[in-house]
């Protein structure tokens, strides 16, 4: 791992040298004109806030955004699947769309300003994880519908990087081509790495050998534990990068390479606000679900768009006029109901990354016995050390759960290979009740 200097100032982006004041100013006038906006060219938002008895001159402070009504999941798909864009359809560039596993997918639409705005903070988000112009960036998010990879590829272009556009799968082409291309950087999701890092160890190639020298992962929760070991094994620098296609897509905020401390929410062209579950908004500091309203979107302006992603915004750092929010938790859909007990994937992860002995690989898995819900941690076991050793360590997070969770769950050993492996988005839980 490198160590962490800070960044040379003359790369920032002017936003990013704003103090609060300044940046504040911003966003009001940008706030006015995204919900004039809004309100003039989507029939959702001109009846929604005609509803609510609001009107785009109600706006006069940041606070006042608490005036709009929320716009959820639901709404858009209600308006599957173009009812919610802002401009005529010529104006549009790109769609792009979530994967829609449950019910309709959502759809999103990018002007050529909105496309080369997205391409800025992508590029912002690399500078600050420590990727330079002239660098090489190895592209394993999906290209296609998913946001990821076209998303990253164009930021990284913008940046003056050199994009190699994998996108996800082919797992053993990855490994050769970051063997013969040597990549300084690569971006992909946290679980994917993971996936490489085990082909690359198959391969007869030390993961701490190669040309990497950074990995800006993101798309999927994944806890510091998880970044330790991640940087360890391959010998770089994991920063985090956030976002989400209703939003934006990747690169709404990022974390900076001199701090590693949450990612900062580009807030020249979004607002955060935290909530609790009553849609109350809650102080800085405190842990709620994320909102959003975007500044600067042309074609897909969101009001007060609720991520279901659980976090809090914290004061910046490496760039202070720029909140952080802290490392997602997890989503309020991921929440795991047990016994009366409320479990996120990500404690189990922490868990599990604290004891050495074990592998990153594992799923959850709920059943029913009887009347009582349980759940059951499958696990697979570590190629490089005894059964009996496994067990032992097994029997051991077994009882950190109940520790420190409060619940009884089984952990099943699993012989290396056993589980599936990511290959962009892991699928942590199965539900078999
Ligand atoms: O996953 C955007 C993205 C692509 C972000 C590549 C970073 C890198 P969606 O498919 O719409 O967009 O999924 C968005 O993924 O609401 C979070 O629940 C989760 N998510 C995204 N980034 C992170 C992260 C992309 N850094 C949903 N940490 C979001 C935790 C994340 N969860």
């Amino acid at each position: 791992m490198s160590t962490p200097t800070a960044p040379a100032t003359d790369l920032l982006d002017p936003a990013e040298r704003l103090t609060r004041p300044e940046l504040e100013a911003l966003q009001l006038e940008r706030l006015q004109w995204t919900v004039r906006h809004a309100y003039e060219n989507v029939p959702h938002y001109t009846r929604k806030l005609d509803e609510a008895g609001v009107s785009p001159a109600d706006i006069r402070s940041l606070e006042d955004v608490r005036l709009l009504p929320f716009t959820t999941k639901e709404d858009l798909r209600q308006n599957y699947p173009f009812g919610m864009f802002a401009v005529p359809m010529e104006q549009v560039r790109r769609v792009h769309a979530s994967s829609g596993t449950t019910g309709r997918p959502t759809v999103v639409g990018y002007t050529e300003t909105d496309l080369s705005n997205w391409a800025d903070l992508i590029a912002r988000s690399l500078r600050a994880s420590g990727i330079r112009p002239g660098m090489k960036v190895h592209n394993a998010y999906g290209y296609g519908l998913f946001t990821g990879g076209l998303g990253a590829h164009a930021g990284i272009e913008r940046l003056g990087a050199t994009v190699i556009p994998m996108s996800g799968g082919q797992t053993a082409r990855q490994v050769q081509l970051i063997q013969d291309f040597q990549p300084d950087a690569i971006l992909c999701t946290p679980s994917y790495l993971l996936t490489i890092a085990d082909a690359m160890e198959e391969a007869g190639i030390d993961p701490t050998s190669t040309s990497l020298k950074v990995a800006v992962l993101g798309a999927e929760p994944w806890t510091n534990e998880m970044r330790v070991a991640i940087e360890r094994r391959l010998d770089i620098d994991a920063l985090d990068i956030y976002g989400l296609s209703e939003v934006m897509g990747p690169g709404v905020g990022n974390e900076c390479v001199e701090t590693k401390d949450g990612p900062h929410i580009w807030e020249d062209h979004f607002l955060p606000e935290v909530v609790d579950e009553n849609g109350q908004p809650l102080p800085d500091g405190e842990r709620g679900e994320l909102v959003f309203t975007s500044l600067t979107k042309q074609a897909f302006p969101v009001l007060r768009y609720r991520t279901r992603d659980l976090t809090r915004l914290l004061p910046g750092t490496a760039r202070p006029a720029m909140r952080r929010i802290e490392k997602i938790t997890g989503r309020n859909d991921d929440m795991i109901i047990l016994r009366g007990v409320n479990i996120f994937p990500t404690q189990i992860e922490e868990l599990v990354m604290g004891i050495e002995q074990l592998t990153p690989h594992f799923v959850i898995e709920l059943t029913r016995e009887g009347r009582m819900d349980a759940m059951a941690v499958r696990i697979e076991r570590h190629p490089s050390l005894e059964r009996g050793v496994c067990e032992a360590a097994a029997k051991v997070l077994a009882e950190r759960i109940k520790t420190h969770v409060g619940s009884s769950v089984a952990v099943r050993l699993e012989e290396p290979g056993a589980l599936p492996r990511s290959e962009g988005k892991y699928k942590r839980v199965y539900d078999l009740r």
